[in-house]
């Protein structure tokens, strides 16, 4: 890729503010200073701006654990969105929610630059899997565990089967393969017992990072991301 596309796609500078940049001789590819934005940086080289090494990688995974009181949107006039919570960078390279958690909703969420990637983890023909867990107003019972088995009917589709494992009288682990506008609170909804907390687990392959605190984000291993393009169907080579 061409040096000053590059450092505009990470967002390091405007394709015009790079002339200025470049002819200052603040830019470095392999120790060498570089003034021709047209330079085509070879796989792997390593750029420096202002001797600050740059992350050239186009293509990026995140986990977030999402707080509640975020939402889950790439930008918005007056709320804190989830793009916030990440340094600059990511939103240059445009990474994207993978499917939303309400605003309210905290836990695991996946962000990628890959499109066609969070497109398919999303499609409703995939049946990824997804893990909440959930605090209720009410008590949670074996009819509530074998409603939401059946398949809960809603008012606009009837919910693929979902497994319903009981923690507590208020609290359960829910286990659903679709992702439908809130749908697990609407499940519970329907059952008469509504939701409180809900809190997702996993995604997929992926599992939140015992790690993570609230706000708190990191790229996936090679291993999660395999496992992710894998889910979704797609050849990967790293
Ligand atoms: N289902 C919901 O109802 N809300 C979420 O945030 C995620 C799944």
């Amino acid at each position: 890729m061409r040096l000053d596309k590059l450092l505009s796609r990470l967002g390091e500078a405007s394709r015009s503010e790079c002339k200025a940049l470049l002819k200052a001789g603040r830019v470095k590819v392999n120790g060498e200073a570089c003034r021709d934005g047209a330079f085509s940086v070879p796989e792997g080289a390593r750029v420096t701006l202002d001797g600050r090494p740059l992350d050239t990688r186009l293509t990026r995974h995140v986990m977030l654990y999402k707080p509640a009181g975020v939402l889950t949107a790439r930008e918005d006039k007056n709320q804190r969105t989830v793009m916030d919570l990440l340094p600059p960078v990511y939103t240059a390279l445009e990474c994207m929610p993978v499917g939303r958690l309400d605003k309210d909703t905290t836990g695991l969420l996946l962000l990628t630059t890959d499109g066609e990637l969070g497109h398919r983890l999303i499609s409703p023909a995939r049946h990824v899997d997804k893990v909440y867990l959930a605090r209720v107003d009410g008590n949670l019972d074996g009819a509530d565990a074998e409603a939401f088995a059946a398949g809960i009917e809603l008012s606009d589709f009837t919910a693929l089967p979902a497994k319903l494992e009981i923690l507590s009288p208020d609290t359960a682990r829910v286990t659903v393969q679709e992702g439908k506008y809130h749908q697990v609170k609407r499940m519970f909804g329907a059952v008469g017992k509504p939701v409180k907390e809900l809190h997702r687990q996993t995604f997929g392959p992926l599992a939140l990072d015992e790690q993570l605190r609230p706000g708190e984000f990191r790229e996936l291993t090679d291993e999660e991301e395999a496992a992710l393009y894998a889910a979704a169907g797609l050849n990967h080579e790293q």
